[in-house]
């Protein structure tokens, strides 16, 4: 699949869920309004979504939420997906907050997965209660262990935010290196209704490199996942720091990506409102068939998205749990 910009769409983020059993606070409100469960694809609908995408060209599938373990049978979900394996498909990995991991690492190794992206901001479990507006650090480290011992890959995820946990990052480098995780670094986007000052917390990551150049060697790294992180190998620890930097270095350019929301939503952008709707055409009451739509997807996506922290309303009124970043 192409879009009209030229860009080859072979990688897809599909949300399972927009539940989450944190509250991260610049990620959602306290109070969210979720998806009626009844409008979620079921697993034999996403099945067959997946094997479509796959026969027109897809070779990586992200699991995402919400927090995509909380949805159940998730496991059973990730055999079917990575059994497409045999019609193309590369991989299938998963982005998590890591707190049900103690329970699922093991099964989900088992079922295939070899990679995943654990959301982990802070080292401190004060701060961690306070930035997810839940007690679950301990799970999340139990959740990391069992990722580890399960032989999988860890990537860390960590939103850098001013005056938040700017002061721990170089920390953080050194405790991922020690573990062997690659570590990526995330600007905050300006999506959905939050409680917390987005522009005041915002935090160049240009600045954040330099920080951690006064106490580690950083050199550009081959190293891509196709994703928008831009990775720089850790001489001391052998390990990656990927930097994604939506607000102060656009990457959109080399878009690889549509996503789809746990409804059947596929938006082409996650900083548009652009997107087709499946959920029908899966059901087959709709009009038109998957391809038309993917087509018109295709044709409609945006070069890029255009998020700017200085405006004061957030670009959209959608959440970041609604479709999995
Ligand atoms: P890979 O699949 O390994 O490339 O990982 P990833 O970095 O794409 O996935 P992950 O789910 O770990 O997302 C990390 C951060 O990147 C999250 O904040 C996502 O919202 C953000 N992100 C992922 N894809 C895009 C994108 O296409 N555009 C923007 N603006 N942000 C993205
Ligand atoms: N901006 C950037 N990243 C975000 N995440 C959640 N909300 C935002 C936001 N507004 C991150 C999570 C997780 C990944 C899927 O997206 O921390 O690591
Ligand atoms: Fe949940 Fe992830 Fe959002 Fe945190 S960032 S509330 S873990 S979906």
């Amino acid at each position: 699949m192409h879009d009209a910009f030229g860009r080859r769409i072979n990688y897809v983020r599909l949300s399972v869920t927009d539940r989450c059993n944190l509250r991260c606070t610049y990620c959602m409100a306290e109070d969210m309004q979720f998806m009626p469960r009844r409008d979620l694809l079921t697993f034999d609908e996403i099945e067959r979504l997946a094997l479509h995408l796959v026969g027109r060209g897809v070779k990586r599938i992200r699991l995402t939420g919400g927090e995509p373990l909380v949805r159940k049978g998730i496991v059973d979900l990730v055999s079917r997906l990575t059994n497409l394996r045999e019609h193309g498909l590369d991989e299938v990995t998963l982005t998590t907050n890591g707190t049900l991991l103690p329970e699922l690492a093991a099964d989900l190794a088992a079922a295939g997965i070899r990679r995943i992206n654990v959301s982990l901001d802070t080292l401190d479990p004060a701060r961690f209660a306070e930035l997810t507006r839940r007690d679950e650090f301990d799970k999340v480290m139990r959740g990391i262990d069992a990722a580890r011992s399960a032989d999988l890959a860890v990537r860390i995820n960590t939103v850098a935010m001013r005056g938040v946990n700017d002061g721990e990052l170089p920390a953080l480098l050194a405790w991922c290196g020690e573990r062997g995780f690659d570590l990526a670094m995330i600007e905050a986007m300006p999506l959905g209704d939050v409680s917390v000052d987005r522009k005041s917390t915002h935090l160049d990551l240009t600045e954040v490199r330099k920080l951690l150049q006064e106490r580690f060697t950083l050199s550009p790294s081959i190293h891509r996942t196709g994703g928008p992180a831009r990775y720089f190998d850790v001489a001391e620890t052998g390990t990656r720091i990927g930097f994604i930097t939506p607000l102060s270095d656009n990457f959109c350019s080399g878009c690889n990506r549509i996503r789809i929301a746990a409804t059947g939503t596929v938006y082409g952008c996650l900083g548009h409102d652009q997107k087709v709707e499946l959920r029908e055409i899966l059901r087959a009451e709709g009009p038109g068939t998957l391809d038309d739509a993917l087509d018109r997807l295709l044709a409609g996506k945006p070069l890029r998205h255009d998020f700017d922290i200085d405006r004061a309303e957030p670009a959209l009124t959608r959440h970041m749990s609604a479709t999995g970043g």
